[in-house]
Parts: structure tokens; sequence; C-alpha cells
């Protein structure tokens, strides 16, 4: 059995809702050009980064742009997120999460963030997160998004934890192909109709137990 050294969590969707407030602001682009985009289709965007998010919202609404036309609608998406994101509070943290990460604290695990949003610092700030993990990779710090496995392989590396003895915790069906592309053993948190390729999948965060888990996913 493995000893479990690390957890690695998404932040849109698992550490705080703010996946709702993408998918708002999504919307109201879709919207402002036309066409409108269901919560079905916006499955298919979660996890990916902006400028990816932004051209698949476009394949769905039959358009293309050229390049300052998207960057132009990428950045009036970002500012329309932002009114959101600025109004966070710690209170916004997902019902079980922070009690979760204290458990991992206590068992001495690392912790990090593998996130694909170039946001992620001013949310975790807003969260008061913001100095509590080992280390954080997000969106101003990889090459390639997910599906790709950059984000969480640079988490792991820079908290010196192999893949095989970390848990990466994913919302998105994209993020769970980048950890699981990783190496890593991978919690869904949602519909196990889209994370089915999760080693498993819990509802919500609600009442997270990391010796439940641990159990579960066969780690000492
Ligand atoms: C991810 C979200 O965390 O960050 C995606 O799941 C989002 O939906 C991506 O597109 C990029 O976010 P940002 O904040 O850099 O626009
Ligand atoms: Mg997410």
């Amino acid at each position: 059995m493995p000893q479990l050294e690390a957890l690695i969590f998404d932040l849109d969707g698992v550490i705080t809702n703010t996946a709702h407030f993408h998918f708002i602001a999504w919307r109201k682009i879709a919207n402002d050009l036309g066409f409108d985009l269901s919560e079905a289709d916006n499955e298919k965007i979660k996890g990916l980064s902006r400028m990816d998010s932004l051209i698949r919202v476009l394949e769905i609404g039959g358009m293309s742009f050229e390049e300052a036309k998207l960057v132009e609608l990428a950045t009036a998406k970002n500012e329309h997120y932002q009114t959101f994101i600025r109004e966070m509070t710690p209170e916004d943290i997902l019902p079980g999460m922070a009690d979760f990460l204290e458990q991992g604290k206590a068992a001495g695990l690392k912790l990090a963030v593998g996130s694909s949003s170039k946001n992620a610092p001013i949310i975790l700030e807003q969260l008061e997160l913001d100095t509590f993990f080992d280390t954080v990779v997000d969106g101003n710090g990889v090459t390639h998004s997910k599906p790709d496995p950059e984000v969480f392989v640079k988490a792991a590396a820079q908290i010196g934890v192999n893949p095989t003895a970390a848990i990466v915790f994913e919302d998105a069906m994209s993020g769970v192909e980048a950890a699981k592309a990783g190496g890593f053993c991978c919690v869904g948190v949602g519909d196990p109709a889209h994370l089915h390729k999760a080693n498993h999948v819990i509802p919500n965060t609600v009442g997270l137990s990391l010796d439940a888990l641990k159990e579960q996913l066969n780690f000492q």
C-alpha cells in the first residue's frame, strides 16, 4: 500500500464555487453574441484555460474570430468574472473543505493547488488561503493547460512528491484527464456521469474525511 504524502487541489469548483461564476460570465459573452450556453455545454468547458474556453464557447455558437477580437472577448469575460470574485470572503470556501484542509495539515501531508486560473492568487487572497498551501501552481505558471498534466506534475515536483503518493481533487473532466495523464490518483468532485475517469467520485465536499478516503483509495 503506498504512503499518502500530498493532496493537490484544483481551485475553481473544488475549494470554492467559482466554477459557477465562470459559467455565468461565459453565458453573458454567448448571450451578447446571440446564442445561449447550457450547463451541459459548460461541463465541456470547465477546467480549460481562458482562451481554450473561449474557443469552445464560440464553437458552440458556430462562430470564429480573428486574434484581436478573441482577446477583446476574453478580456470582457474576465472583467465580468472579476466582479464576482472581488466580493468573495472565507465564507465562500465550499462546505467541509476548510475542515478537510485542516485534516490534511494535521496529518502532516503536503498541500498544493493546481489550477488553470490566472485569477488564482486573487481568489486565494479573498478566501484568506494565500499563505496556507505548500505550493500554488496556476495559469500564470504553466505552458500547457489541462487536460495536459503539466500543472499537477509541476505542483508535485515543487513539493517533492511522486505523483503516485498524491491525490488530486478535480471537478472538471479536463482536470481528471490531466491528473490521470500525470499518473496521479484522482478524486472527482461532482457528477460521476462527467467524472467517471476518476478513481473515485464524491458528489460534493460535504463531510470529506481523510481517513475514509485513504481507505477507499488504498493509501497508508
Ligand atoms: C479554471 C476553470 O480553474 O480556470 C476554468 O475551471 C477557467 O473554467 C480557467 O477557464 C481559467 O481561469 P481564468 O481565471 O484565468 O480566466
Ligand atoms: Mg475546477
